[in-house]
This record gives C-alpha cells, sequence and structure tokens, in this order.
C-alpha cells in the first residue's frame, strides 16, 4: 500500500495507459480521481475501482474544465498529491498539408493540456503546503521523429516545461518528472496494421510491446518516496529501442 491515502489525478484515465495506472493506484492504497474527455469512461474506470474513487469528464485542453475538475478536487478531497497527464491524442498528417486546425488541436491536448493541469494542481498542492508529484507523458517519438510534426511538437514541448516547473516548484516540494513510453498496447496502438507492429516488434531488444501496466509500475514508483530526489528527468520506458 505504497500510496496509501493520497489523492492521484489521472487525465486521460478513461482507457489506456490512464486507465492501468488508476488502477495500479488504486491498488496501492490511493485516491484516485479519473478524468477524461469522455465521462462515462472516466465513470467506468471509478467504478472498477470502487471507493472513494471519482471519475469526472475535463477537458485537459480547456483552462475552465481543468479548473473545475481540480477544485472538485480540492472540494472533495481537500488535498491532491500526485497528477498524472496521460491524456494524448494525434492525428495522422503529412506535414505539407497539415490542417491548422490538427496543429491546434494537437499542441491544445498534449502541451496546454499538461501545461493547465499542472499549473492548476500545483496551486492546490502550495496551498496545502505538503508538496507533491507530477509527472507528465511524453513520447519516445521526441527522439526518434517517428510521428506527424504535431505529436511530436507537443511531446517534446512536454519535456521543456516539466525541465522549467522541476525547477521552479523544488522550493514547495513539488517534483515533476517525464514518462517517455516507447509503443504501448492501448487503443491508441489498435488500429495500426500488422506490417508496422511487427516492424516495431522487431526493433525492440526486449522482444514485445510495452502494456500499459508497464507504464504505470513506473509511474507508481515515480509518484513514490523511492524517487524522492528524481526531479526534472526523462524516464524512458521502452524495452530499450532508444537511449534518452
Ligand atoms: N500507446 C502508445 O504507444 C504511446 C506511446 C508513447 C506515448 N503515448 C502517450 O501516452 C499517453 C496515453 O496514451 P494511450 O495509448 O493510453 O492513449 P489512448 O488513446 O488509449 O487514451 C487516451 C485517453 O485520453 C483521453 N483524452 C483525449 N483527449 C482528451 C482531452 N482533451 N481531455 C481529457 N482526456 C482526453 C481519451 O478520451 C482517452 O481516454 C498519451 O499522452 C500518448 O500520447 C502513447
Amino acid at each position: 500500500m505504497k500510496h496509501r491515502d493520497k489523492v492521484v489525478v489521472i487525465t486521460g484515465a478513461g482507457q489506456g495507459m490512464g486507465r492501468a495506472m488508476a488502477q495500479r493506484f488504486a491498488a496501492e492504497g490511493a485516491r484516485v480521481v479519473a478524468l477524461d474527455l469522455q465521462e462515462s469512461a472516466a465513470r467506468d474506470t471509478a467504478a472498477l475501482l470502487g471507493e472513494p474513487a471519482l471519475g469526472l469528464a475535463c477537458d485537459v485542453a480547456s483552462a475552465e474544465s481543468v479548473k473545475a475538475a481540480m477544485q472538485a478536487v480540492r472540494a472533495r478531497f481537500g488535498r491532491l498529491d500526485v497528477l498524472i497527464n496521460s491524456a494524448g491524442t494525434g492525428a495522422v498528417d503529412g506535414f505539407l498539408d497539415m490542417p491548422d486546425e490538427n496543429w491546434a488541436r494537437v499542441l491544445g491536448v498534449n502541451l496546454t493540456g499538461t501545461f493547465l493541469c499542472c499549473r492548476e494542481a500545483a496551486k492546490v498542492m502550495r496551498d496545502v503546503g505538503q508538496g507533491g508529484v507530477l509527472i507528465n507523458v511524453s513520447s519516445t517519438s521526441i527522439a526518434s521523429g517517428e510521428g506527424p510534426g504535431h505529436y511530436c511538437a507537443s511531446k517534446a514541448g512536454v519535456v521543456g516545461l516539466t525541465r522549467s516547473i522541476a525547477r521552479e516548484l523544488a522550493p514547495l516540494g513539488i517534483r515533476a518528472n517525464v514518462l517517455v513510453p516507447g509503443p504501448t498496447n492501448t487503443p491508441m496502438m489498435a488500429g495500426i496494421p500488422d506490417e508496422w507492429r511487427e516492424q516495431m516488434v522487431a526493433a525492440i531488444p526486449l522482444g514485445r510491446m510495452a502494456e500499459p501496466e508497464d507504464m504505470a509500475g513506473v509511474a507508481s514508483f515515480l509518484a513514490s518516496d523511492d524517487a524522492a530526489y528524481i526531479t526534472g528527468q526523462n524516464l524512458a520506458v521502452n524495452g530499450g529501442m532508444m537511449f534518452l
């Protein structure tokens, strides 16, 4: 029960890595708040976890929505110990034809969403005065460049943001780190052709794609006191396919 009674807010917790993280933290004693754009998915995750978990609708790209969600957390639990920004989105766009609205949407969710959630969560942590942990999810594509420009740019931006806030919030006892997944078996990856999947797995020294539970275990470590002296870092979880 490594995280007993901690209040852990996870964005994008309606499926994939976010849901696996929610299950892991709940199993380790945390009071989990599952946030997702899809309210029904957030509620389903909370129902899987049982009391006292909470499932709320939240669009991380909207400042109002994020403020409302963090206020709801404060009202319900009076504190916030860990925030994990797992909500993410992408679009299959070539650079020369990239629609402006897709650029804005992907940056809006992946980068601005991470900024808004970190800012609002950190205010609660500051007010409570007992520190906290921020975990932002990036992607191995920041190193490989394998991915559309908006997605790679947004995920690289998450790294710069996290380094800055790690320095600035350290005096408040708030640590901030980046979890950098490689290809992971979630609904986001479900649509890819078998041929691509096979090529991807062939490039992974450990010989398999990650499972969402692999990410959940690392998030649990980063949130724990075992990681008390780690801040501003990238932790790559990719079976050895890339060294960051
Ligand atoms: N799956 C992979 O191979 C992989 C690899 C590297 C990085 N990532 C990153 O890991 C994170 C989790 O990915 P996943 O595979 O679990 O994805 P997923 O698509 O399975 O789940 C993402 C969740 O985020 C939610 N979401 C989307 N937009 C949102 C918004 N505006 N506000 C709130 N919630 C929103 C979705 O509803 C969904 O429940 C993402 O940030 C993704 O970019 C994934």
